[in-house]
């Protein structure tokens, strides 16, 4: 079956509400948690993409199971350290770094070992952010150059950890927090910040987590080896898919957007403060407070010209899988754009620091890259009529969302390859850009 899509026209104006794919962090964790819970959870919107659907066939592997009903996922858990582990069991992360990194931090105490795989692009990510940590619990841990395959075997013997994770990597850090929560004794993190799903969902069970909280850092303590019940969850949207329309609304004629029921914790809420910086006006109506999650409706409306940005580094964690579509903003900007210390892009799904460059550079933006800091010179008429063909950008799920947003606000004759892609973290992102009026064959 054909795995790409045209796309040769731009968006005409539009006055939409949409919903966006449910949030992929709390699916994953939701399902985690759920798989360590003392009797029956109930999760509605969960995810179903990819990366998520993985994760419910890993906790099967551990010997949890689930059914489905209307649109809640029902897990049976039997508590701290339940799983039920067979002699040689694999379990698959697929694309997704998050569900590998975590589920490593249940798996600390046991009793067989599990090996760890994942697909082509996972295979290649550094797993020795999580390594270093979990062989200080006392886990062994055998693996070659830092990557996938991993094999894993716990210990009765855990000794709680004191680590300072520098990298301000939520996955690193849940890692840990995960493998605390088997072990004796009270483990501590000094964790650089970043997002804050794993802690909010402890404090929501009632664990006996503590989050001291500074400028640029987290102080956060579990003690280990307490029970947490079932719980019932119902999963918001996702602003890592909502920022794809964000932009698509900002960079159009006249049009205007209501993005409904989006988690907006401020740890992931850098898209909103890049963006009104650079002259958006984007607003969070009608806020509540979900189990410790803030969740509004984000409203969006087209503005003509935006200002560059000197983006402060310190909002990096919280726009991190959002700076490729903040580019394209800043490739539309009066001026040029400086972006600092964004190594880390370059060890997600793909290199997309070096994509991102390749990128502008295809739809004619002069770059300067300085290792993990990059200028965009931003060109306010910036418009296209060439033809593009979007390959060999590595199947990248945000990469294929950007060319898609850039061809429709640009315009250009576009070529988008590795259509699949979008079921890692929102399958029905082409149907949502239909109902807004995209045309796309
Ligand atoms: C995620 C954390 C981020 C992010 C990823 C999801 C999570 O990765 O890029 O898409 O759910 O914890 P890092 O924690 O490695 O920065």
């Amino acid at each position: 079956m054909k795995n790409h899509i045209y796309i040769k026209n731009k968006i005409k104006s539009f006055n939409k509400k949409i919903k966006v794919s449910s949030d992929k962090s709390i699916s994953i964790r939701s399902v985690l948690l759920a798989s360590q819970a003392l009797g029956t959870s109930n999760i509605s919107n969960l995810l179903e993409s990819e990366d998520v659907l993985n994760a419910l066939n890993a906790i099967k592997k551990l010997g949890i199971n689930y059914t489905k009903k209307k649109n809640t996922y029902i897990i049976q858990g039997y508590g701290l350290n339940g799983y039920d582990i067979r002699k040689k069991t694999t379990i698959d992360a697929g694309n997704s770094g998050t569900l590998a990194r975590l589920i490593l931090g249940l798996l600390v105490k046991s009793k067989k070992e599990i090996r760890l795989i994942g697909d082509k692009s996972l295979s290649k990510r550094d797993f020795s952010r999580v390594i270093k940590p979990l062989k200080l619990f006392g886990v062994n841990i055998k693996n070659k150059n830092k990557v996938l395959p991993i094999k894993i075997l716990g210990t009765d013997f855990l000794r709680p950890i004191t680590y300072e994770e520098k990298i301000g990597s939520a996955q690193v850090k849940s890692c840990i927090i995960f493998s605390a929560l088997n072990t004796p004794g009270t483990s501590v993190i000094k964790s650089k910040k970043s997002r804050n799903h794993t802690e909010l969902m402890l404090k929501f069970l009632g664990y006996p987590i503590k989050v001291i909280s500074k400028k640029d850092y987290d102080i956060i303590s579990i003690k280990g080896l307490r029970q947490f019940k079932g719980f019932n969850y119902k999963i918001p949207g996702d602003i890592s898919s909502a920022s794809f329309f964000i932009v698509l609304t900002l960079l159009s004629h006249k049009s205007k957007i209501v993005i409904e029921n989006v988690n907006v914790n401020r740890s992931r809420l850098g898209i909103v403060s890049i963006l009104n910086k650079m002259g958006a006006k984007i607003k969070l109506r009608n806020k509540n407070n979900y189990n410790g999650e803030q969740i509004a409706d984000i409203h969006v409306k087209s503005i003509k010209n935006f200002n560059r940005i000197i983006c402060p580094s310190k909002l990096n964690s919280t726009a991190i899988d959002e700076f490729l579509i903040i580019f394209l903003v800043a490739a539309k900007a009066k001026g040029i754009s400086k972006f600092k210390d964004l190594g880390e892009m370059n060890k997600k799904e793909s290199k997309r620091l070096d994509l991102a460059v390749k990128f502008l550079k295809l739809i004619g933006i002069k770059i300067k890259r300085n290792k993990d800091d990059i200028k965009i010179h931003g060109n306010p008429n910036l418009s296209l009529s060439k033809n593009i063909v979007m390959k060999n950008f590595l199947k990248d799920h945000r990469i294929f969302f950007l060319s898609c947003i850039a061809a429709l606000t640009l315009g250009g004759n576009w070529k988008i390859n590795d259509k699949d892609s979008i079921n890692t973290s929102f399958p029905d992102f082409l149907k949502t850009l239909k109902i807004l009026g995209a045309k796309i064959n």
